[in-house]
């Protein structure tokens, strides 16, 4: 008997020791996941050479750089299609963490910080950091000391970030989600150094005269040390099977071949654009962002609009209505999209409503720029319907029309030419603001001009085309509207 219980106490205990890593087993589907969906979705913010950065290769915009190789190692290794989804370096983590991407490769340092929320591959690579300065300013900084109570550039969410705050306390900080608005910082005196992992500190001095480096002189905890793919807690299966990549990566020391093709297609990338001499440098040949970017911006604009504005009709009859179930819920909501801002709107969307059902970026930002459009189309047209007189309703009632008849064809009429100049204006704004959504990685306007700004290592020039651009989508909209309104006060 007592042998039986004590056969019984122990498998329980056996089991009850085995059952949290079955529990993993049954539970961990990240492998299988991304098997059966046939893709590895890669996050990168790619505007770090030589780890990631935009070229033009053949005419052709491409994400390339020895995180990308590794990515497509990685994928190869699985048997599944690889896809690079570039997202600014700050949104990388919450991208994982919803399952906007399968994996993070970024030159991301596996920090303790970072591993509460996520599970890392072992290292791939050790860069060390750097700080970049202007030429001119290479004699008088050489070390961080000298850099004491100056401003100091670090990219938004990255372990430069917290170093500059810990190892550089007096100097005042400036974070900026692109590397490259960072080096647009530098150039144009507003800061004094950025402090960057040294191979790509090597490489943007390496491709441009305005450009020096030195060592920082950093001390960097163990763990902050070296670059390592991240993937959402609780993929162990998916772990194991990249770090089977990393282990015959090293084995055969293929980072050091895949830098060397970085830096080669880095130069290829450069050198494609000076081949016509001084021309290179100039805009024209970047015609193809700009007029994709300012595809998108259109699409974006004209669908939000169009949604918005039967989103803002129904808003506003809702507002009108008698019945407070109908008008409070409607009132609610305008109040409630006008009080937070657009970005956090979009970047919900994307991210939270996101996590529920899985829309693209695309899509999201169409979505959170009508919902936050309707809410001012809303306002306008009951604004304008309220501009016609009362009278205008009491006649029609009092020749028998239906209250539904009287705002069709008396006052909704009258109403819409009140309303138009207004609604114009709003077609402008979400022209305008509908920038915002470059932040979930939507090709737009000014994405692309981040890339060119990354491509022709040029800041203000890009700036002044995207302006432009702006200013004549923004312009032939107001002739046009001024031509239709024209025709209305006719009728
Ligand atoms: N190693 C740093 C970090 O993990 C910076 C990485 C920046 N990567 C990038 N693709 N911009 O915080």
């Amino acid at each position: 008997m007592k042998k039986k219980i004590m056969a019984i106490v122990l498998s329980l205990i056996l089991m009850s020791a085995l059952l949290p890593s079955l529990h993993v087993l049954a539970t961990d589907k990240s492998l299988e996941k991304i098997k059966s969906k046939n893709s590895l979705v890669v996050g990168t913010s790619a505007d770090f050479p030589p780890y990631e950065f935009h070229a033009n290769l053949d005419g052709k915009d491409e994400i390339v750089g020895m995180d990308i190789s590794i990515a497509k190692k990685i994928a190869k290794d699985l048997g599944v299609e690889l896809k690079v989804r570039d997202i600014g370096f700050e949104s990388l983590l919450p991208a994982l963490e919803v399952g906007k991407v399968d994996i993070i490769i970024s030159g991301m340092s596996a920090s303790n910080e970072r591993k509460e929320s996520v599970d890392f591959s072992e290292v791939y690579y050790i860069g060390g950091q750097s700080l970049v300065v202007r030429p001119s300013d290479n004699k008088i900084y050489a070390s961080k000391e000298d850099l004491y109570e100056k401003k100091i550039g670090v990219q938004t969410g990255s372990i430069q970030e917290s170093l500059a705050k810990e190892q550089m306390a007096e100097s005042s900080i400036m974070s900026l989600s692109k590397m490259t608005d960072l080096i647009l910082a530098l150039k144009t005196n507003k800061i004094e150094a950025i402090i960057m992992e040294k191979p790509s500190a090597m490489a943007y001095v390496a491709n441009d005269d305005g450009l020096a480096t030195f060592d920082g002189g950093f001390e960097l905890e163990e763990d902050e040390q070296g670059a390592a793919v991240a993937v959402k807690k609780g993929s162990e299966n998916l772990v194991a099977s990249i770090n089977q990549s990393i282990a015959i990566i090293k084995e055969n020391n293929l980072t050091k071949d895949y830098l060397k093709e970085a830096g080669e297609l880095l130069k290829e990338s450069r050198g494609q654009q000076s081949q016509e001499g001084s021309k290179s440098k100039t805009m024209v040949n970047y015609w193809s962002y700009f007029a994709k970017g300012t595809g998108y911006t259109i699409l974006i604009s004209v669908l939000s609009v169009f949604f918005g504005t039967i989103l803002g009709v129904i808003l506003s009859l809702m507002r009108m209505s008698d019945n407070k179930f109908i008008s409070i819920p409607a009132t609610a909501y305008v109040e409630f999209v006008r009080g937070t801002p657009l970005l956090i709107q979009v970047m919900f969307i994307y991210f939270a409503v996101g996590y529920l059902i899985n829309i693209p970026a695309l899509a999201s930002g169409i979505i959170a720029v009508s919902l936050n459009s309707g809410a001012y189309i809303c306002e306008i047209i009951r604004s304008g319907l309220n501009s016609v007189s009362k009278g205008q309703t009491e006649a029609a009632r009092s020749l028998g029309m239906s209250k539904k008849t009287a705002m069709r064809y008396i006052i909704f009429p009258q109403g819409l030419k009140n309303i138009w100049p207004a609604l114009g204006n709003e077609f402008i704004t979400v022209i305008k603001e509908s920038s915002i959504v470059s932040i979930i990685g939507v090709g737009d306007l000014i994405f692309q001009t981040k890339i060119v700004t990354s491509l022709s290592y040029r800041g203000i020039a890009p700036l002044a085309v995207t302006m432009v651009i702006y200013f004549i989508l923004t312009f032939s909209l107001t002739k046009c509207l001024n031509h239709y309104e024209r025709k209305m006060d006719y009728d």
